[in-house]
This record gives C-alpha cells, structure tokens and sequence, in this order.
C-alpha cells in the first residue's frame, strides 16, 4: 500500500486500470465496519466498577438522561449538575417521571463550583460538556475536590485534528460557546496530569457512533441540513433569528465534521 497520500496523482493514476472496478470500491465502502453506539460510554464507566450504593456525579447533564442511564444500568444514586436554569428545569420533570427517578436529584452548578462537599463521589461522569470550560485547571482540581481518594472520571469529549484548519475551528467555537484550546488533545492530557490525574484509558471512539447512528433506521440529514443553511442562510436568519441560526449550523457542521475526521470523539477514564 502507497503511504504517500501527498503527491498530486496522474490522470493515469485517477482513470487507469486498479484491477478492480469503481463499483467494487463502491461495494468495499459499502459495508458496516461494526462501530460501537454511543452507549459504548457506559461500558467504559462499568468498568470502574460502580454499583448499589455507589455516588456518581454527572457534571453538565443537562436534561439528566445519562444520569437516568446510568443510575438505571448501575443501580447507583446520582447527582446531575448543570448551569443552566432551563436545563435543570426540564431534568427535574424527566426525573420525577422515570422509573429510577427516586435515584437521581439535579442540582444548579458548574465544574468549577461543584455543589457537594469534599470526597462526596464515587465517580463522576462527563459527556460533551468540557468544550464549554474556561478553567479546565480549576474545573479537574474541583472534581478531584468531590470524588473520594482513588475515585475515577469518565470523560468524554470531542477534539480537533490536524484536518481541521483555524478557520473552521475559530467559526465553530464562536457559534457552540467552545473554548477553542479545549478541542486540544493533548492539553486536556498534560491539565489532567498535572492536577494529579493518572489517565488509565485514552478510547479514540472517533465517528463510531455517529456510524452506528447513520447505520440504524433514522437515516441521516445533516448533509442536506448543511447544504439548505449555507444556500438559503438569509431566510432562516429571518424565520429563526441570528443566535438560534448560529447554534443550529454550528450544531450540524460539529456533527459532520466528527463524521469526517476533522474532530474527533474520545473517551478518557482518569483516577485522582
Ligand atoms: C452538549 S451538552 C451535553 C449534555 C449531556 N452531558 C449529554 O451528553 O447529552 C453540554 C452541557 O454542559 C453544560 N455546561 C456548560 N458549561 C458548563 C460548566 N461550566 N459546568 C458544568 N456544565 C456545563 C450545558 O449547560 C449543557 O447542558
């Protein structure tokens, strides 16, 4: 196999015969390479080996469901803590109507001022909120703060690659509320070292549950979203307004730049 990828190729390379047809490299494409679903998360919390009588913290969970999951599969109590009034809101009606709801509370809070006292969890979980953090330093020294000695985080979060340029990193971190050095991996490494986390898994779960999410039933439409939000911007302006324009674009090119290898998804576990 070649493994120079930079040499402009021939037109007699690009048209000549390979040995093979177009419709085999179609056909080679075409075919599930078993990706994992999302839920592949709580297989790597599981193995820290949380159960009955277990104390987790989701940080940033929004409208509670993964700590619904989570205190579902593991029989654990937890705490689900967000920011955002509204958020908090709607997790305390989806926790009041779950089956497991009698296992989690939510509470208003940050990373960086966690509403809990010291050595209070077990573990503690967080999906996809880290992107938003100023004072990552701050944030994984007050989550040490919370777990109790030898407790372990599970952190999954999304990073750039060298395929995606400054431009498209500074639009998207603009319109998301990112911060742009959090989509850098090997800072999130160094900050966690430093505040006194030995990092015991590094899972570069990439596109494998988008995959998994493009395989399944509901098809996918981001890439026909894209093309109507760049084509007919000025409308959607008009019917959606300038912010909820921002997030929803900002929301859809996110996903498909996961898709494509511009960021990508990882899993950490980390141990204080
Ligand atoms: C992309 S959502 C992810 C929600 C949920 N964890 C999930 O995976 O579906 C990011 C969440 O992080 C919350 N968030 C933002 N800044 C935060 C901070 N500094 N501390 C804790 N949570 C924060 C947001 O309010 C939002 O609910």
């Amino acid at each position: 196999m070649a493994d120079d990828f930079t040499t402009p190729l021939t037109v007699e390379q690009m048209y000549g015969d390979w040995g093979f047809e177009w419709e085999d490299a179609v056909a080679m494409t075409d075919r599930s390479l078993g990706p994992r679903p999302r839920t592949s998360m709580y297989d790597t919390f599981g193995t820290l080996g949380i159960g009955a009588g277990g104390y987790v913290l989701d940080i940033g969970a929004r409208d509670a469901a993964q700590a619904l999951d989570l205190a579902e599969r593991f029989a654990c109590r937890v705490l689900a803590v967000d920011p955002v009034q509204a958020n908090a809101d709607l997790a305390a009606e989806v926790i009041a109507a779950h089956e497991h709801g009698g296992l989690v509370d939510i509470k208003l809070g940050t990373i960086n001022d966690i509403p809990a006292d010291d050595g209070t969890f077990d573990a503690i979980f967080s999906r996809d909120m880290m992107g938003h953090v100023e004072d990552l330093e701050g944030a994984l020294s007050e989550c040490r703060r919370v777990l109790k000695d030898g407790g372990a985080m599970t952190i999954h979060d999304v990073f750039a690659t060298p395929m995606l340029e400054p431009q498209e990193s500074a639009r998207l971190c603009a319109d998301l509320a990112q911060v742009p050095e959090r989509l850098d991996a090997e800072l999130f490494e160094r900050t966690a070292e430093e505040t006194g986390f030995t990092i015991e898994v590094t899972d570069r779960v990439a596109s494998e549950w988008l995959e998994t999410l493009l395989e399944g039933e509901d098809g996918e439409k981001r890439l026909l979203t894209a093309a109507r939000l760049h084509r007919c911007k000025d409308r959607f302006v008009e019917e959606m307004g300038v912010i909820p324009f921002r997030v929803v674009r900002g929301n859809n090119l996110w996903t498909i730049y996961r898709m494509i290898g511009k960021l990508e998804d990882r899993v950490y576990v980390i141990r204080a």
